[in-house]
């Protein structure tokens, strides 16, 4: 199926992601597009807020996949993918976009992209910020943007780039599976037996990382053993 995206465009809003569960609700099509020059209430993952101020890109994707809600979890690292790919484009040829579980993208170790997976009933909500022009400072991990990595991009490239790649790894999901992605995704990660110290629940795990399982969970290897990572995050890597 090739995917066909019709984007909504708000100067401001509160959140794209709430405004595509909105849509959703309302019964919106497959490939429903909502991209705004700011968020007032930006989310991030684990109930966090997302920096959301002109200059960078937030987008949701409202996708209506037959799929069991158990494989939802395959479609961020799908979206992962597309943004890598997206940052390389737009950067410097030196310049390598890294991955880290379980959907940020990262340049030079500090973090440029976040996605927010959500579902409506049976629609799938990604959410994407990727920094243009702005990051913020001051958190609890180093962020960066393209601008400051040497890439010229309008916010609006950006998210045709985007769009563009996303639907190339959903095709490639939908023929190949999650196991094509995982290994991709793989590719891109820091190395199977790095040591990582993970945040999960607000408890910290120490191990080293062998990889996803079937269903994109975090594998650790503690010396109790492996360990199966469902939600948190990696605070440490390498
Ligand atoms: C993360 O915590 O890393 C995920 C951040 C996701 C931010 C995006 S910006 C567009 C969309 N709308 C939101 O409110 N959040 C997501």
């Amino acid at each position: 199926m090739a995917e066909t995206f019709a984007v909504r465009h708000y100067d401001s809003i509160g959140s794209t992601n709430d405004e595509a569960r909105r849509l959703a609700r309302e019964g919106a099509p497959h490939g429903t597009v909502i991209h705004a020059d700011e968020q007032r209430s930006g989310r991030g993952r684990l109930t966090r807020t997302w920096f959301s101020p002109p200059g960078n890109l937030y987008m949701s994707i409202l996708l209506r996949i037959d799929t069991p809600p158990q494989r939802t979890a395959e479609l961020g690292f799908v979206a992962a993918l597309a943004v890598a790919e997206t940052v390389e484009t737009l950067l410097p040829k030196d310049r390598r976009a890294l991955l880290k579980w379980p959907n940020d993208v990262l340049v030079e170790n500090a973090k440029i992209s976040g996605i927010l997976l959500e579902m409506e009933d049976d629609a799938v909500i990604l959410g994407i910020g990727l920094n243009v022009l702005e990051a913020p400072s001051g958190g609890k991990y180093k962020t960066t943007t393209l601008v400051a990595n040497g890439g010229i991009a309008s916010v609006d490239s950006a998210r045709d780039i985007l769009l563009d790649r996303l639907a190339r790894f959903l095709s490639q999901w939908r023929t190949e599976g999650f196991a094509a992605i995982k290994a991709a995704w793989l590719e891109r990660s820091y190395p199977i037996g790095e040591m990582i110290r993970i945040n999960a629940s607000g408890t910290p795990l120490e191990g080293r990382f062998s990889g996803l399982d079937d269903a994109g969970a975090l594998l650790l290897e503690t010396p109790e053993g492996i360990q199966k990572i469902l939600a948190g995050d990696v605070v440490i890597a390498g």
